[in-house]
């Protein structure tokens, strides 16, 4: 499923660049090209960050105890 139509850039390519280390849009929009149309997926983007990254943040403090 595409989470960018401008760029055709799917759920899969957006969560494999934030499990990479982006953690923001424009270093989304850098590693895999989400978000360079009209801006339409924004939204989108920013959900998988804020999913992605707190299931990064949970899995830390796990490992930490
Ligand atoms: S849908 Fe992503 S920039 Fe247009």
């Amino acid at each position: 499923m595409y989470v960018c139509i401008c760029a055709r850039v799917a759920e899969r390519e957006v969560r494999s660049a934030i499990h990479s280390g982006a953690s923001s849009e424009q270093a989304v929009r850098d590693a895999c090209g989400a978000g360079t149309g009209c801006g339409a997926c924004a939204d989108r983007i920013c959900e998988l960050i804020d999913e992605l990254g707190s299931r990064t943040r949970d899995t830390f403090a796990a490992l930490r105890g």
